[in-house]
Parts: structure tokens; C-alpha cells; sequence
């Protein structure tokens, strides 16, 4: 099996870092435009093999797809990350270009791969994706779920003092500060979390949770890349071994949750055909409600792409 990351910055370096340490696949490609970065980078992960004991072979390369040819997942990671201050729309006009350009060398090079796309803003970048590939929406998803509920889960743990391991959850919306963390379906080892911790707590959680990424871009100057990374792993690992985990990952809806043409995260069942099926919860008012603003958001951005 065979596993392309394009992006040699932090957190395509991380999720090829990830995906050869898990032995997930047998080659990592890792693609940059910058001379020598990607390479590098390979070559690094490679040499820690014999020390961590993997044997995933991790190559780089600069900007020449042709090594990519035939990847059964593809990794988009490219584009600028965020600056304190901005928020992830801003990345519209240079991401997009960047991500069209991307997609096309991918479908040119590896026509019957899958597409995660992790670049920002995350659900118009998929959107994005999808128009340029053409390919059915089972094929091309995007990365923030994982990330966030993580971000959500550690909060819990952490407010607990206990393991993060037992923190089960699921958020649903856009990748962005409206995006919808489910208390409802919140567990600490099968306990529901609103018997464990005080409403006005867990909205604190919440909230932190929606402004998670920029906590980490205003102590960073950047934006963060180890979850990230080792989320879109764990998106390849799932498709890559079929485990049919559930995962929430931005796709299109077409109908579920009463929307349509829309990109948001819910939660899915990710098989070696990628999305095999969208799981539909039954919302209930405040829930739906908090959706739809999260699909009116993602819809304005999908129309500044459309005006570009
Ligand atoms: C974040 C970026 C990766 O949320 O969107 O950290």
C-alpha cells in the first residue's frame, strides 16, 4: 500500500512521521514545492527506522509527481497555515489555488485514490477538492473532526484528572469556531459526561474546544501540527486497513441532516472504499439549530470559492 503526503511542512512531515511509525503502509511519498524539504524530511523519518524499529519506507520528493503515481491515499496538507489573528477563511485565495493545482497532479497520477484534505479553511478546501477531482464523494474528505473531538476529549480528561483513552465523543459542523461538540453523546467510559461534570464546566469545555486552533496559533505563531498530523493518520490507517472505524470527517452531505451541498463534519464509517456510509444522529432542537448556523458559515465561504 501506498500513501502520499503532499506538504512537507509540520504536519504532512508529522502524518508521514505517524504513518511510518504505525507501519500503517509500505511506502510514504512526501511531496513539497520547496527544493530539498521534502526529501529531507524522508530521509530523517527514514533514519529513525532502525531506532524505533519500522519498516514503512518514507521517500520525499520535490514537486515531481510521478513518484505518487498509483497512491491509494492521498494526503493534501499544502498551503499556508494561519498567522495570529487571521482566522482560517482568510487562507481562502492562496489555499485554493494551491489545493486545485494539487488535486489535479493527483487525479493525473493516481486516478482510484482517496483524498483527505487537511489544508484550510478545511471544509471549503475539500469543496474545493471535490470540484477539481470530479471524484464521488466517498473519495474525497477532510480532516478536522478527529482533531477537535481530540481537543474536546483531552479538555475532558484533563478537567477530570483522568486517562484521555476513555473519553468517548463526537462534534458535528464546520471546522471553525462554529463547530457543534455533542454533550449528549459525550462518554467517560460509558458514563454520560453530564453526569461527571457541571453544565456551566462543560460549556467552558465547549467553547475552548471551538477555539482550540487559535489557542495553539497564538502561543505558537503558527498553527499546531502534532494532532493534526496524527489525525489524518489515523483517517489513512482506517481506510488503508478497512477497520471501519467511526470517525467524524467533513464530506458532502446530500440530504443527511437535512442538508444538501453543504461540506461539514458528521460522523462516518471510513472502509477501504473511504466513506461507506454518513451515520445520521437524531439532533434534537438546540442541536439542529447550532448545525444549521455551522452550514450557513461553511456555505458563505463555499460562495467566496465559487466568486474567486
Ligand atoms: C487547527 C488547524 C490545523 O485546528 O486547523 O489546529
Amino acid at each position: 500500500m501506498k500513501v502520499t503526503v503532499v506538504g512537507a511542512g509540520n504536519v504532512g512531515a508529522t502524518c508521514a512521521d505517524v504513518l511510518a511509525q504505525k507501519e500503517v503502509c509500505n511506502e510514504v511519498i512526501l511531496v513539497d514545492i520547496k527544493e530539498g524539504l521534502s526529501e529531507g524530511k524522508a530521509l530523517d523519518i527514514f533514519q529513525k527506522s532502525p531506532i524505533n524499529l519500522y519498516d514503512t519506507r518514507t521517500i520525499g520528493s520535490t514537486n515531481d509527481y510521478t513518484l505518487t503515481k498509483d497512491s491509494d491515499v492521498v494526503v493534501i496538507t499544502s498551503g499556508l497555515p494561519r498567522k495570529p489573528g487571521m482566522s482560517r477563511d482568510d487562507l481562502i485565495g492562496t489555499n485554493a489555488r494551491i489545493v486545485e493545482s494539487v488535486t489535479q497532479n493527483i487525479v493525473k497520477y493516481s486516478p482510484d485514490s482517496i483524498i483527505i484534505i487537511v489544508s484550510n479553511p478545511l471544509d471549503v478546501m475539500t469543496y474545493q477538492a471535490h470540484l477539481t477531482s470530479n471524484f464521488d464523494r466517498n473519495r474525497v474528505m477532510g480532516m478536522a473532526g478527529i482533531l477537535d473531538t481530540a481537543r474536546y476529549r483531552a479538555f475532558i480528561a484533563d478537567e477530570l484528572n483522568i486517562s484521555t483513552k476513555d473519553i468517548q465523543a463526537v462534534l458535528l459542523g464546520g471546522h471553525g469556531d462554529t463547530m457543534v461538540p455533542l454533550p449528549r453523546y459525550t462518554t467517560v467510559a460509558g458514563i454520560p459526561v453530564t453526569e461527571l461534570i457541571n453544565k456551566n464546566k462543560l460549556n467552558e469545555i465547549i467553547e475552548r474546544t471551538k477555539f482550540g486552533g487559535g489557542e495553539l496559533v497564538k502561543l505558537m505563531g503558527t498553527s499546531a501540527w502534532y494532532a493534526p498530523g496524527a489525525a489524518a493518520a489515523q483517517m489513512v490507517e482506517s481506510i488503508i486497513k478497512n477497520q471501519k472505524r467511526i470517525f467524524p470527517v467533513c464530506v458532502k452531505l446530500e440530504g443527511e441532516y437535512n442538508i444538501d451541498d453543504c461540506y461539514l463534519g458528521v460522523p462516518v464509517i471510513l472502509g477501504s472504499n473511504g466513506i461507506d456510509k454518513v451515520i445520521e444522529l437524531d439532533l434534537n432542537s438546540e442541536e439542529t439549530t447550532l448545525l444549521q448556523q455551522s452550514r450557513e458559515h461553511v456555505k458563505e465561504v463555499m460562495s467566496v470559492l465559487e466568486n474567486l
